[in-house]
């Protein structure tokens, strides 16, 4: 069988990429760029997008199953973009003869959705338009509750963080979360099972409110926690709270809180008509799995994977910067491979080699304009990956021994690199500043002060640890 996975960057499809290698089928991923992060023994890649109706009928030709896991959350207009996209796949796959598309979206029904959850909603319908022409199985799940999993961190930072809780009302909406182990046992399942029509499948375990959630978590890692809610909490000010409190922006966290005012419950059985094997996990034994996971720092992909907007710049051009701060060092005896594990711990737990509280406010200064601040940490404290999120950078180039290239995706007025370089014996550290406007020119002048500290002591203390290692 011949497998197409689309979002094979995102959270979704890291995972389902990864479940599927044990089947003994042929997987080519469709991604928008080659991401050397991208595990691919024994998996083609496609490099296309799906506004690119020709990459795509490429990536396509030869296709029986083809897996359809993206959105355009990040964009303004992704309600019109997400239409195209469907449409541009669902075409494609008619013309190159795909048996079966599937798809998840969310659980959640037209009249009471969010607008999110209306363009997901929208997505299946299109995909699902020419049943007589191309299957589909369209999969819609609620909270979904894992490792790296957005809804997941939101719950652990809330209950982790504070033993009294001020709730809004939205915490007594209904809903079925689904243990992510169990969402991509379905789809991985969903390429192999022999049914002949276009079915809606809803997956979940059993109902619980969103206090059920987050007091069920506090029980599985025997934290105490009260719960006090309150009426006068908007969803703007609950939004406001979430991005204080936990590691999603703004975007995310109003996007997750217009979705939790409705209930979001099965409206079918579907599931266990069709694959009676899966017996959906208790919420308690997936919280449980997933602190293991994380503990265990096996966590495959997180909710800050997909790259955005990281991607729509050219990384290449770094010397046209107009503003640049370059710290040169001595490696002395140190190897290049001591110099380059130590740089590729920068962030998360691990600090910034200095000034920790300077890097602090700045996150701090980030979150209040609706950015990631520093609370995306890392996925794992020592290994790192291209996509992956360091505090509110995102590494867009990691060349063993040699360098890590972090591109900014804090609130800036302008354009911003910190690069990590490691040539003829000499550590680099290099801060990269392309300004907007005159706002851009007036950010960088007013904190030439602060930077003059923090790249230069962050160069001088990463070299020191080293030496203090030895
Ligand atoms: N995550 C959840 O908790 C959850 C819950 C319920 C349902 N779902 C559904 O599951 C699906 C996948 O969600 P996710 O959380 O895995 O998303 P995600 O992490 O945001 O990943 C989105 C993926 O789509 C790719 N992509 C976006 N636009 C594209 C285009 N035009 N052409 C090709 N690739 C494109 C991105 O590539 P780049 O990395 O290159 O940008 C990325 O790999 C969505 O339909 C979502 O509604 C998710």
């Amino acid at each position: 069988m011949n497998i197409l996975i689309t979002g094979a960057t995102g959270y979704i499809g890291r995972r389902l990429k990864h479940r599927l290698l044990s089947e003994d089928v042929n997987i080519r991923l469709f991604m928008k760029r080659d991401k050397p992060s991208i595990e691919k023994q024994n998996i083609q890649v496609s490099i296309g997008t799906t506004f690119d109706p020709i990459s795509l009928e490429k990536a396509l030709v030869g296709i029986d199953v083809a897996y359809y896991l993206i959105h355009s959350m990040d964009s303004k207009n992704y309600q019109e973009l997400d239409r195209k996209s469907a449409e541009n796949f669902r075409e494609a796959c008619i013309k190159q003869g795909v048996k079966r598309i599937i798809y998840l979206g969310g659980l959640g029904d037209k009249e009471t959705a969010s607008e999110h959850l209306l363009s997901r909603i929208e997505t299946g319908e299109i995909l699902s338009k020419q049943p007589d022409k191309i299957q589909t199985l369209w999969f819609r799940a609620g909270v979904i509750i894992g490792s790296g999993s957005a809804s997941f961190e939101i719950i652990r930072h809330l209950v982790e963080k504070l033993p009294f809780m001020i709730t809004p009302k939205w915490v007594n909406t209904l809903c079925q979360p689904s243990a992510q182990k169990d969402v991509i046992e379905y789809l991985a399942q969903a390429a192999f099972i022999d049914t002949p029509h276009s079915t809606i499948i809803d997956i979940g375990s059993k109902t619980m409110s969103y206090k059920d959630l987050l007091l069920g978590y506090a029980l599985a890692c025997g934290l105490k926690r009260t719960l006090i809610p309150v009426p006068f909490f908007s969803p703007k000010l609950s939004s406001y709270w979430l991005t204080l409190m936990t590691p999603v922006p703004y975007s995310v966290a109003s996007a997750l809180i217009e979705g939790l005012k409705s209930e979001v419950l099965l409206k079918n059985n579907n599931a266990t008509k069709l694959f009676p094997n899966i017996h959906p996990m208790d919420y308690e034994d997936a919280v449980k799995e997933t602190i293991e996971e994380i503990k265990h720092k096996q966590i495959i992909s997180r909710w800050s994977d997909a790259s955005g907007e990281a991607w729509e710049i050219d990384h290449s051009a770094l010397s046209n910067a107009v503003f640049i701060d370059r710290q040169a060092l001595p490696m002395g005896n140190h190897s290049a491979h001591k110099v380059y594990t130590t740089f590729c711990a920068v962030g998360g737990k691990n600090g910034w080699f200095g000034y920790d509280l300077l890097w602090r406010t700045r996150g701090a200064i980030d979150k209040l304009f609706g950015g990631y601040g520093l609370s995306r940490g890392r996925r794992d404290s020592r290994e790192l990956r291209i996509g992956d999120s360091v505090d509110f950078w995102k590494v867009v180039d990691l060349q063993e021994n040699k360098r890590l290239l972090l591109f900014a995706q804090m609130k800036l007025p302008g354009i911003a690199w910190l690069e990590f370089l490691i040539k003829d014996g000499t550590f680099y550290q290099t801060a990269y500043f392309y300004p907007h406007g005159l706002a851009g020119r007036i950010y960088w002048y007013l904190l030439i002060p602060l930077h003059f500290f923090v790249f230069n002591g962050m160069a001088h203390n990463l070299m020191k640890s080293i030496k203090d290692e030895d």
